[in-house]
């Protein structure tokens, strides 16, 4: 297309050249009306259809795979302010749900279903493709192809509220068979392996397990275990942390993830993310809040 736009962006220049510069006597009315019907019907017609057929060709291999051909993972979305509620639905029906955070295999084509809890928000990882609006009520379907492994950068596109430019999540390219591995990991997560400790027990105490679900432990949260197990998305109260070490970020995308960010995140979220739906807990002491930090940065 870029090559086509480019020859007859050239031949109208050069038509106008030559009627400006060296041509400047009008032309009988008989050529003038040719060259209309030529020029401008018959020419535009027949590059345009050709263009349209091409497109229109290319455009089933653009197109989320359908129910027969489900063969691949779909990555579930819901939109939420501010963060990002992701389940992976894998083939063979089970499901692993993380947050804030999107995983996918180099060189294959990945269908989204995005939805919304709350406002309209926009799903856009620019390096990888078009944006997509997130709308309560519906589902909406993206497929993207990443074809080089990478870090890029997601972020809601459309304004949800004071902290919309906060709502972000690396979305992270991996060779397919380290996305499999990494799908694995997190599938056996849910036998529980993590050893009591103080961490999670001060989380537990606080309440955090009413909103944030975290596999193995009694913080069950309140997600839905994806769409299609037809509960709400408005059911849902905070990102999924059971493996919220092993995240690049934390707070979609807003600070980098070590304990003392978890640390300052968990006592100031409402300074920090203002608008956010967490609440801060400055009466934590510097103590309790390093104990939980560190509990939750070991959750990989
Ligand atoms: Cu969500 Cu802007």
């Amino acid at each position: 297309m870029t090559a086509g736009s480019l020859l007859i962006w050239a031949f109208v220049v050069a038509v106008a050249l030559y009627a400006s510069r060296w041509k400047r006597k009008p032309i009988s009315e008989d050529n003038a009306g040719r060259f209309i019907f030529w020029g401008g019907v018959i020419f535009p017609v027949t590059v345009l259809t050709a263009l349209l057929t091409y497109a229109l060709w290319l455009m089933p291999w653009l197109r989320p795979f359908g129910d027969e051909e489900g063969t691949g993972v779909r990555v579930e979305i819901v939109g939420s302010q501010f963060w990002w509620h992701v389940v992976y639905q894998r083939p063979d029906g089970s499901s692993v749900i993380s947050a804030n955070e999107i995983r996918l295999p180099v060189g294959q084509r990945i269908e989204f279903s995005l939805e919304s809890a709350d406002m309209i928000h926009s799903f856009w990882i620019p390096a990888l493709g078009g944006k997509m609006d997130m709308i309560p009520g519906r589902t909406n379907r993206l497929s993207l192809l990443a074809t080089r492994a990478g870090t890029y950068r997601g972020q809601c596109a459309e304004f949800c509220g004071i902290s919309h430019a906060y709502m972000a999540f690396p979305a992270i390219a991996m060779e397919p068979a380290d996305f499999e591995a990494w799908l694995d990991r997190r599938s056996l997560a849910s036998t529980g392996v993590w050893a009591a400790n103080a961490g999670q027990e001060l989380f537990l105490r606080e309440g955090c397990g009413t909103c944030h679900r975290v596999v193995g432990t009694d913080a069950t949260g309140s997600q839905p275990v994806g769409i299609a197990a037809g509960r709400t998305p408005a059911s849902i109260a905070g990102p999924d942390l059971s493996h919220i070490g092993s995240r690049l970020t934390i707070g979609a995308a807003l600070l980098d993830n070590d304990e003392e960010t978890l640390a300052r995140f968990i006592a100031h979220s409402a300074s920090i993310k203002p608008g956010s739906q967490m609440p801060g807990y400055p009466n934590l002491t510097p103590a309790e809040l390093r104990e939980i930090a560190a509990w939750l940065k070991g959750l990989q």
